[in-house]
């Protein structure tokens, strides 16, 4: 019987193109540049899975292919926000992606950015590389103790709880919660947290607040100014999820005048464009989206895809089906 034929739409670790060729009549992406929607279109009649990933915009426009052939986006990271789920779905598509194996590594992440916006990390390293550098003095670049404050984490998955563990059993921190659904009492337990009803009531009672929420519509512009000027003016605030769950007009504002403390972000509203008044903002930290930028991650969420895809193609049902 001929092999399913798949796309894969950006390099993967080389192991794991490996395997998926053992499975599947595989083509890859070997230049890495991104696929335009008029490449998606000409995928989705030619493929039978397309392996997308978080940067690749799958919009109902590129789903409208009278004889489409693909049965499965398969998609290479834990959110989907950037697939039309129901354009998608109307055209009998299935939708996978992979969640657990990065969690820890994202929560990894989390805890980078926390630390070095609270110890003016980035500041050191800028001005060490500057050689500015001018000794050891008691009041030279102090920050903020990190130990023992208060966390409030936006979104209680299993990133958030990964970020909970950290905190709690790694730096003592106490955690507050808030999630839209009722967190069962018992996984709270786990880390003496608890959970607060209206982030309106969260946000002020904050030393450090980190969001693991979804992207999307209904979570754009979450993190606004009105909710800015809840923190506490030293507060810092983290984002590992997605970009556009904070105005980042009113985040730099509140970072300009000093209306909290900083801010430290992996995940950009746009990216890889970058807001022109956050590069302004000293009292902030930025990375390039790398939350499950690790070897360990980046092949463990491969094997998932591959995961999906067997059992997708063996007839039962894909554990990562989300759509
Ligand atoms: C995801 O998986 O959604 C991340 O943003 C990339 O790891």
């Amino acid at each position: 019987m001929a092999k399913p034929s798949v796309l894969v739409t950006r390099r993967w670790p080389s192991v794991v193109e490996q395997k998926l060729a053992e499975h599947y009549d595989v083509a890859l992406n070997r230049s890495d540049r991104p696929l335009s929607s008029a490449d998606f279109k000409e995928a989705i009649a030619k493929y039978d899975a397309v392996l997308p990933t978080v940067t690749d915009k799958i919009s109902a426009e590129a789903l409208d292919v009278p004889k489409a052939r693909t049965k499965i986006l398969a998609n290479y990271g834990v959110g989907f926000t950037h697939i039309d789920v129901s354009a998608a779905a109307r055209r009998g598509i299935a939708i996978t992606n992979t969640p657990d194996v990065l969690s820890e590594c994202t929560a990894d992440l989390a805890m980078t950015l926390m630390l070095m916006v609270a110890r003016r990390a980035g500041d050191g390293e800028r001005e060490l590389r500057a050689g500015q550098w001018t000794g050891w003095r008691p009041t030279h670049l102090m920050g903020t103790k990190v130990s023992g404050k208060v966390l409030g984490i936006v979104g209680f998955g299993r990133i958030g709880q990964e970020m909970a563990r950290r905190a709690h059993h790694g730096f003592g921190m106490h955690i507050l919660v808030y999630n839209r659904s009722p967190v069962d009492p018992a996984i709270l337990a786990r880390y003496n947290a608890r959970q607060i009803a209206t982030l309106e009531e969260l946000l002020p009672l904050c030393d450090f607040v980190s969001l693991h929420c979804p992207g999307g519509a209904e979570n754009r512009n979450m993190i606004n100014s009105a909710r800015l000027d809840l923190m506490k003016e030293d507060a810092f605030l983290i984002n590992t999820a997605r970009g556009e769950v904070i105005n980042e007009t009113a985040l730099a504002q509140a970072l300009m005048f000093n209306t909290i403390g900083g801010a430290a972000l992996d995940v950009f509203d746009g990216e890889p464009r970058l807001h022109p008044m956050l590069a302004q903002c000293d009292n902030l930290v930025m990375l390039p989206h790398l939350g499950s930028a690790t070897r360990e991650a980046r092949e463990a969420m491969g094997f998932r895809v591959l995961d999906n895809l067997n059992d997708f193609f063996a007839g039962s049902a894909p554990r990562d089906r989300v759509a």
